[in-house]
């Protein structure tokens, strides 16, 4: 799969069997949380977060999380540890794979701030009452996604839909650090309107250069496309369907480890 990104060639090659879908349209089977909105066409909208005075505690909470999941993982860091510099203390790529392992599937009684309070705005940003738990297992859990310069951390292009457990939802994307117009998610707008076989993609989860993905890897798109990054700032929330086609977003910093939260809502009650 080959596309521009920053005025630059980005390119991966995903081992395995890849095939193209039918002209089902995944998302006019499900519950379109973005229905209605101004953003709908578009499968993403930034809006801003949390009320300005809440934003500096959110972050040094997030901070301090991060440096106690890193903690049990064997990297141990001060307090004052800029989480954007997580690239130069990283010895090898087993040492950040036991890094990640503890920074994905929390518990969103641990997130640094009220979960209630995101699930609030996000609802009213929706038109619609949401919650932070999937109705496929009851699970309430979010993950940081760490991504390091030029080190093809970042997963291959996919739909979160690929994978049963995401159906119905809506995605958020909350920068934490270093996520700027070099590194921040990458998207495909309005590709949630797209039939499956407008692309080919591995059948299952995506193998790139040796590293495993859970998601399956877009291959080729068979039409017109852009990939953009939205690049939401600081206090301020990407909000997009897991229907759309994102993902790829290589970090094209020289310097800079990329870090976000990553966490989904359903419409609250929904079985
Ligand atoms: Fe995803």
């Amino acid at each position: 799969m080959k596309y521009r990104l920053n005025e630059k060639i980005v390119e991966y090659v995903a081992e395995g069997k890849a095939n193209a879908g039918d002209d089902t349209i995944l998302l006019h089977k499900a519950i379109d949380l973005s229905k209605g909105m101004p953003w709908s066409s578009d499968g993403f909208t930034i809006a801003p977060l949390l009320e300005n005075k809440l934003f500096p505690t959110f972050l040094s909470e997030t901070k301090s999380l991060l440096i106690s999941l890193w903690k049990k993982a064997g990297v141990t860091l001060s307090s004052d540890f800029n989480p954007s510099h997580y690239h130069t203390i990283i010895k090898n790529q087993e040492q950040h794979l036991a890094a990640v392992e503890q920074t994905k599937l929390i518990s969103t009684e641990d997130f640094p701030i009220s979960i209630r309070l995101i699930e609030q705005r996000i609802s009213t940003i929706c038109g619609t009452e949401l919650e932070a738990k999937n109705p496929w297992d009851g699970a309430s859990v979010f993950h940081f996604r760490v991504v390091r310069p030029n080190a093809g951390d970042n997963n291959p292009l996919h739909r979160d839909v690929w994978l049963e457990d995401y159906t119905n939802c809506i995605n958020l994307y909350i920068p934490i650090a270093g996520s700027n117009e070099n590194s921040s998610l990458a998207i495909i707008p309005s590709s949630h309107l797209w039939p499956e076989n407008s692309v080919v993609r591995t059948d299952g989860g995506a193998i790139i250069n040796g590293i495993r993905f859970n998601v399956p890897a877009v291959m080729e798109v068979n039409r017109d496309f852009q990939v953009v990054r939205p690049n939401p700032k600081e206090n301020e929330v990407l909000i997009f369907s897991p229907y759309l086609i994102h993902g790829g977003a290589a970090n094209l910093n020289t310097d800079i480890t990329r870090i976000s939260i990553e966490l989904r809502l359903w419409k609250k009650g929904q079985r």
